[in-house]
């Protein structure tokens, strides 16, 4: 089957967060986490099913949905779940706001640093204390430092904050770390919060995502993993989301967070994300072969460009791109000068680094990698 990745979809204009402000002007924005291609076929022809109805009440989960997703879990990640253990979110970052406030206020929680904003923003919006600890780069990758997480978790640090496959960094894993990591929670009487939404966008074919849930029911009892098809399906605007938490009691205390105020998923949300994991996974699979191309062109461009540099992405559709020794004062704002809007490292944890996001028309990157290097005081 053949989808078209290349084609040009004019998003100034729309509702489109990434694009706004773009409207009369020729840059290309290359920040916010979602893809200018259009979701799979299938996704589409559901949601015109749903607005074909007309009537738009109060939604909850259709059975198909729920099916779809265990289906998924077991299809995709080996990992087999009870329907009971989903808790559906309008998205993962009100999971991972609903993970930080079941804390007591004193009760800390640890996280990697760089990462994804909510993961830091949280924390403090929640006023719990965290302790952000540094992923080293080492032999071309990023890694964990157990010595560094050791060494500076306090005792009153009750939730470990994982992304994987990260985002910033693009790293996935490996099954040893996710045990090391799984084994070290459980120890210091950790709850693990596994923020798995860039599961299914694997690019490194000797990479395997690894769901922490899967290692043992122990591990499993202690484990909020967030997920959605928003991502991988580029859906994120339709708000469906979902936490799997097998054990009862902290499934509760989840709910209990919720409270009131948490809105529900919305009926075109559940429609897109039945069908986008049915019957999604052909797409799934070009998409993927189209992001490899993308990221050996992001990958060889950088490696070319005097001052930048980055380690492979092994899954994501994000460049994590170190320009600390460019020359440029600020990076973001040179390269927007240049044309291209991409985001600040410093939102991460990490001044010095821009983000780039890859999900785009291959011809469309080629020219935003064309003005960075324009904008390097060196080329
Ligand atoms: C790691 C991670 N978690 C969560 C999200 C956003 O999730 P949602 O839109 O479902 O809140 C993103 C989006 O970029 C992400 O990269």
């Amino acid at each position: 089957m053949e989808f078209d990745f290349d084609r040009i979809i004019e998003r100034r204009g729309t509702d489109s967060f990434k694009w706004w402000g773009c409207e009369g002007s020729d840059i290309i924005p290359l920040p916010v986490a979602d893809m200018d291609f259009a979701a799979p076929p299938a996704a589409i022809e559901a949601l015109h099913r749903r607005v074909d109805h007309g009537v738009f009440g109060y939604a909850r989960a259709p059975r198909g949905a729920v099916e779809a997703v265990v289906a998924a879990l077991a299809r995709d990640h080996q990992w087999t779940i009870d329907p009971t253990w989903i808790v559906w979110l309008p998205g993962v970052v009100t999971g991972i706001g609903l993970c930080c406030r079941m804390l007591a206020p004193d009760e800390a929680t640890v996280t990697f640093v760089p990462v994804y904003p909510p993961f830091l923003d949280n924390s403090v919006l929640a006023g719990r204390p965290q302790t952000r600890v540094p992923i080293a780069g080492r032999d071309g990758r990023w890694e964990i430092d157990f010595d560094s997480l050791e060494a500076l978790t306090p005792p009153s640090a009750r939730l470990l904050m994982l992304c994987t496959p990260q985002n910033p960094t693009g790293t996935v894993l490996p099954r040893r770390d996710v045990e090391r990591l799984a084994a070290f929670a459980l120890g210091r009487g950790m709850t693990i919060l596994s923020d798995e939404i860039h599961c299914d966008l694997v690019l490194d074919p000797a990479r395997r995502h690894v769901v922490p849930a899967t290692l043992d029911p122990a591990v499993a009892a202690r484990t909020i993993t967030l997920s959605a098809p928003s991502k991988t399906y580029n859906l994120p605007g339709l708000g469906c989301a979902f936490a799997v938490i097998p054990d009862a009691t902290l499934r509760r205390g989840f709910r209990a967070a919720a409270g009131e105020f948490v809105p529900s998923v919305n009926a075109l949300g559940y429609a897109a994300c039945e069908a986008a994991y049915r019957e999604g996974t052909p797409w799934r699979t070009a998409l993927l072969d189209y992001l490899r191309g993308n990221r050996d062109l992001v990958q060889a461009e950088v490696a070319s460009m005097p001052g930048l540099s980055m380690n492979p992405v092994e899954a994501t559709y994000l460049a994590w791109i170190d320009a600390r020794r460019s020359g440029l004062a600020d990076p973001v704002r040179a390269f927007l000068a240049a044309g291209v809007k991409l985001v600040d490292g410093a939102l991460f944890g990490a001044p010095g680094f821009v983000r780039l996001n890859f999900g785009c028309p291959r011809a469309r990157l080629a020219e935003a990698l064309r003005r960075m290097r324009s904008a390097l005081p060196q080329s």
